[in-house]
Formats: C-alpha cells, sequence, structure tokens
C-alpha cells in the first residue's frame, strides 16, 4: 500500500511510497498512529530545492512535520501515555549520537546551531505521513479530546508563540511590565497559516492586531481576519507612511511573509521600543536595494529590536495547545476555518506543490 508522501533528491515532484514495515516499540518507545498531517510552505520548499536533507541510510525523505496521532502501544517502561492517547510530536530533536566536538552547552535544541539537530520530516529524520511511526515519550505532548478537531494546527501556533513569548521576554527584561500595563498594538504582515498563528496568540494575549496583507477586503481570508476580531488592511489601500510614529505605529510587528520589500515597509511603523520579529523567509534570498541605513538609524535612534525565531521550545507547544482550548469557546469556529481543505494521501499530492488561492491550511486524512 502506497500511503506514505516523500521527496527525492534531484526530483521537486512528491511521490507515493510504500512505507517501511511497521516496528514493535522498544521497552522505552511508543508506536503511534497518525490521523491528520498538515500542509506546510516548508514541505513544499524542500520539494521545490530538489534537495532534501535525506536520513543517512535513504535517498528519500517521508515528509510531514505538523501531526495530530493516537498512541497504539506503548514498551514496557513507559509510563507517560497510554494506547488510545492523542498527541501531538515535537518536530526538532537532538542529533544522535551528539557529535563530541560540537561544543554545545545549549540546553534547548531550538536554539542549536545547525548540524546538532535533525527535524522530523525536515531535516535527517522521517516525518509522520506514514501510517505508524515509533518516536519516545519525551517527544510527544498530550493533546485533550476536546480540540482533537484542530490540534494539527499546534505545531505552527507554537512556532509563533516561541516569536510573541521571546519578543515578551526580551521587553519584560528592560521594559519590566509595560506590555502588559499597556498591550502591545501588533501587527501581522502576511495571511498565511503562520500568520493567522500569530494573531491567534496575541488575540490570546487579548493584544490589539492589524493584518496586513494582498488579498481583497471583501476576499474569505480577509474576512477571517475581522472572525478573529483583527483589523484587516489591505495593500491597496494603505499607506506605510505614518504622520506620527508614536501614536499609529506599532509595537510589535511580525513578520509572516518572507518578502524583503514588506519587512522593510513594516519597519517603518515600529514606535519606539518595538520589536519587529523575522518569521518568514525566502529559500533562496536574492540581492535587492533597500535603504537599510534607515532602518539603522531609526533602530538606534528609536531601541528598536529585530529578532530572528525558529521552531519552538517545549514550552510554546504546551501553550499552543493551552490557546486551542481557552480560545475554542470565542474562536472556535474561526480556527476550524483555518481549514480550508482536507484530502486523503491520493489527493494530498497537489497541494505539496501548490496552493489554494484562498487556501489556508491543507490537512491530509488518514484512515
Ligand atoms: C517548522 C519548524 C521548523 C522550521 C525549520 C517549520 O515549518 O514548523 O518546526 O523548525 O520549519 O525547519
Amino acid at each position: 500500500m502506497a500511503n506514505s508522501v516523500a521527496a527525492f533528491t534531484g526530483s521537486a515532484v512528491p511521490k507515493l511510497i510504500a512505507p517501511p514495515a511497521a516496528a514493535l516499540p522498544g521497552p522505552g518507545e511508543v508506536r503511534c498512529k497518525t490521523l491528520m498531517l498538515g500542509i506546510c510552505g516548508t514541505d513544499r520548499d524542500i520539494l521545490e530545492s530538489t534537495s532534501p536533507v535525506c536520513p543517512d541510510d535513504s535517498e528519500f525523505l517521508v515528509l510531514g512535520h505538523e501531526c495530530l496521532a493516537c498512541v497504539e502501544e506503548v514498551g514496557a517502561e513507559v509510563t507517560e501515555c497510554e494506547p488510545g492517547d492523542l498527541v501531538v510530536p515535537a518536530v526538532r530533536r537532538p542529533r544522535q549520537p551528539e557529535n563530541p566536538n560540537s561544543g554545545q552547552i545549549r540546553r534547548r535544541v531550538d536554539m542549536v546551531p545547525w548540524g546538532n539537530y535533525v527535524e522530523r520530516g525536515i531535516v535527517a529524520e522521517h516525518g509522520f505521513s506514514l501510517p505508524v511511526w515509533i518516536d519516545r515519550p519525551e517527544f510527544l505532548f498530550p493533546v485533550s479530546s476536546e480540540i482533537k478537531d484542530v490540534a494539527v494546527l499546534a505545531e505552527p501556533i507554537s512556532v509563533s508563540e516561541k516569536a510573541v513569548r521571546e519578543a515578551e521576554q526580551i521587553q519584560n527584561a528592560r521594559l519590566d511590565d509595560e506590555w502588559q500595563r499597556r498591550a502591545p498594538r501588533v501587527l501581522v504582515t502576511g495571511l498565511g497559516p503562520i500568520a493567522f498563528a500569530a494573531a491567534i496568540v496575541c488575540r490570546a494575549r487579548d493584544w490589539p492586531v492589524t493584518m496586513y496583507g494582498r488579498d481583497d477586503p471583501d476576499s474569505f481570508r480577509a474576512g477571517l481576519v475581522t472572525n478573529f476580531d483583527c483589523n484587516y488592511v489591505h495593500e491597496g489601500a494603505y499607506s506605510w507612511t505614518l504622520a506620527d510614529v508614536e501614536q499609529d505605529g506599532f509595537d510589535l510587528v511580525l513578520e509572516c511573509t518572507g518578502n524583503d520589500f514588506v519587512m522593510m515597509q513594516a519597519a517603518s511603523t515600529l514606535a519606539s521600543c518595538g520589536i519587529l520579529v523575522w518569521e518568514g523567509s525566502t529559500r533562496l534570498p536574492q540581492p535587492c536595494q533597500h535603504n537599510v541605513a534607515e532602518i539603522m538609524r531609526a533602530g538606534i535612534l528609536r531601541n528598536h529590536i529585530y529578532l530572528g525565531t525558529v521552531n519552538n521550545a517545549p514550552v510554546d507547544m504546551g501553550r499552543a495547545l493551552e490557546h486551542l482550548v481557552s480560545l475554542r469557546p470565542r474562536y472556535g469556529s474561526a480556527i476550524r476555518q483555518l481549514v480550508t481543505r482536507q484530502v486523503s494521501v491520493d489527493e494530498s499530492l497537489w497541494h505539496y506543490q501548490s496552493r489554494e488561492p484562498q487556501g489556508v491550511k491543507t490537512v491530509v486524512i488518514f484512515d
């Protein structure tokens, strides 16, 4: 049965393959069954690059890193979970065996440099586009059954949660409790899954959010922005030139387009002590002319911070799952609307290469 999706070296086309035979879990291991899998820009980037980072012994990489799974069987020494539990797996893990010469002293695997980690479905380890797979309990996060329908979104939400939590921690370190006393004004650029994830984690904090996008104001995605009680500004109608940046600007910009032009313009809206977080990027950056000196000047005079973040810490995954529970009464239906398409594994191939015009998240359903 060919029901795994894999990327092969030298090809931009995803292929259906027969999954490797399911192993039995060892004493400290867990066997999980994939229920749902989100498709994301990273999957498309891996394919487009035609050079997936495959596991050492493999000529392909099984895709899939945004997963909701069910525990099927646990080894004799596992006490953390039991068959029937719903779980979301961590993407990044320390590379084994650890390189003894790496000089690595960081505790958090989301903070270590390239070469010291693997990412399931992305870097050197097969992902979760598999009917069943083996893992260790420390990489599995328990999911409450009330959010089973949307828990597959926890991973991308955790990535934005890290971005916002880090900005918050930096601000607490230099401005004490200013963001608790007066909610930061947030700008999110983009209307993709990470942008909506960014809006969700800010709305969970009750912060006012403006989302900037290219879609018409009467489009589905612009409507979704308002369903999250965010303000939508449309490319065609928005002027980046603010008369008074302190009064009309933003304290936190979450850049989710990966577009350097948008980023430069968004940077010009940062009020004093503002933070701009890079959450998106292009895989093959091209040289371009921008007035970087301008953002350097404003950055110094206004104490700005530019912050890049990737992946998540365990606390971020935990909080992402909590947000999905606590926001359910208010935004449950808006969150469900982020899943704009559900497909079978066979139908998913098109979605691994293309995006639907008003699509946010395509989810692959495993039976
Ligand atoms: C994933 C992250 C991962 C990053 C870089 C994103 O799509 O959500 O978990 O760290 O790609 O590989």
